[in-house]
């Protein structure tokens, strides 16, 4: 019986996961979005802002820079350019906001980078800005001076004068003054070069109460499907493609509905660990070298790994990850075979690779049907995916097809509302 049909899922646990995933982009900045959740929600403590506010500020800075992924930017340097860089924040915000339980660390997120400028940055463009937002901008900046190669406690001095020197011109006075204060605190410091989110914050905001069901889970995925698809205009709509493939062959091939809705929620995030892969590989339109072959091939272990932590997403975890893995044993990365490759699973690989071979990419136009057909055929042939359920599909091709194309066309759509900028 399916793990979740019991059990709601916690979103902390699904935003920790997501927080993971991006730190794996960028290891030069590792642990970055939880220095900037864990130092904002000490400064909040300081102020004794109401719990609620500390939570939707660590939300917030567990996800502040994730529209910088779907720009050209690296998040290592736009960390050097905080006040032209307003881009990545308003993208952060749309790609988040329509999620209910998400919309005020939205907003949070809008405004990060917006300088205090001695009260001019009470508003932005006609828009308040909310103290959040302040207190997110000023975490992100202490978070980016220190180095947790180095001695924390020796790093404390520079960092407060670094801070001081841009009370009021940069930071908001209040702010300043309350991180002046609890920066004597040596834990404080050793927290944020100490996995903090794992240990101290959890109990104390009480993440036990963060729960999602089944169709919040699936709006909430929906979003990591974006953040990992927008990364390069060459997959900007794959993962939702899969996601509707793999639903309908689910529903076709006689699982529940809750197992159908399972089975969505795998589709949107069989391509989690792409995120640990190099846009660079992800993007090369040519042959890869050995190297960045085995780079692509790690992904969908991170998936694997990134989503093991989620309770009750135990079934979601094989369906989405295992999808590489071939009947023959010659997959990747666990070289499973036959019975040992749950049904669920072989539906996401027949869905990711009919995806795969009928999508247009920029570099080429997808195959016809025929060809795609001819291709499933032979894949079958070798062992290699399942004939049970490449024949559901081929049995209902025109149908499945069309809804691959809409979910697809949909996804383009809002990759174009989010990407383009609203000044
Ligand atoms: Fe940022
Ligand atoms: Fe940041
Ligand atoms: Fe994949």
């Amino acid at each position: 019986m399916p793990d979740i049909e019991q059990n709601f899922i916690n979103m902390y646990d699904l935003v920790l996961c997501l927080t993971n995933a991006v730190d794996l982009i960028s290891p030069e900045v590792a642990d970055h979005h939880q220095k900037v959740a864990y130092l904002s929600f000490r400064i909040a403590e300081k102020l004794c802002l109401p719990i609620s506010q500390k939570r939707d500020l660590v939300l917030a800075g567990l996800l502040h820079d994730v529209g910088a992924l779907s720009l050209d930017e690296r998040l290592d340097l736009i960390e050097n350019e905080p006040i032209t860089s307003e881009n990545h924040a308003y993208i952060g915000a749309r790609m988040l906001e329509g999620f209910l339980p998400l919309k005020r660390p939205a907003e949070i997120i809008r405004y990060h980078h917006v300088p205090w400028n001695y009260g001019e940055g009470r508003t932005y463009k006609g828009h308040s800005v909310p103290i959040l937002s302040h207190i997110l901008h000023l975490a992100d900046r202490i978070a980016v001076q220190t180095d947790n190669q180095r001695d924390i406690i020796g790093q404390i001095s520079a960092i407060r004068k670094n801070i001081l020197k841009q009370r009021d011109s940069v930071f908001m006075p209040e702010l300043v003054d309350a991180f002046i204060e609890i920066s004597n605190y040596e834990y404080l410091w050793l927290d944020i070069v100490y996995k903090p989110l794992s240990y101290s914050l959890p109990e104390i905001l009480a993440v036990d109460n963060m729960r999602l069901n089944l169709d919040k889970v699936i709006d909430l995925t929906k979003i990591f499907a974006c953040i990992i698809d927008f990364r390069s205009p060459f997959t900007a709509n794959h993962s939702a493609g899969v996601a509707k493939t793999a639903e309908k062959l689910a529903e076709l091939a006689g699982f529940s509905e809750n197992e159908c809705k399972m089975m969505l929620i795998a589709g949107y995030l069989h391509d989690l660990g792409k995120l640990a892969v190099d846009k660079n590989i992800l993007e090369k339109p040519d042959k890869l070298d050995p190297s960045e072959f085995n780079s692509i091939r790690s992904h969908t272990f991170y998936t694997y790994r990134l989503l093991q932590p989620i309770k009750g997403f135990e079934t979601i975890n094989k369906w989405a990850s295992f999808h590489h893995e071939k009947l023959n044993g010659n997959g990747y990365p666990f070289h499973l075979s036959g019975g040992s490759i749950p049904l669920g699973s072989r539906i996401v690989a027949v869905a990711d690779i009919f995806t795969a071979i009928t999508e247009d990419r920029p570099y080429r136009k997808g195959m016809s049907d025929d060809e795609a057909i001819a291709v499933l055929k032979r894949m079958c042939d070798e062992n290699c995916i399942c004939s049970h359920v490449v024949s559901i599909l081929l049995d209902n091709y025109d149908t499945i097809n069309d809804i691959r194309k809409d979910a697809q066309e949909k996804a383009a759509a809002e990759y174009n509302y989010i990407i383009k900028s609203p000044y």
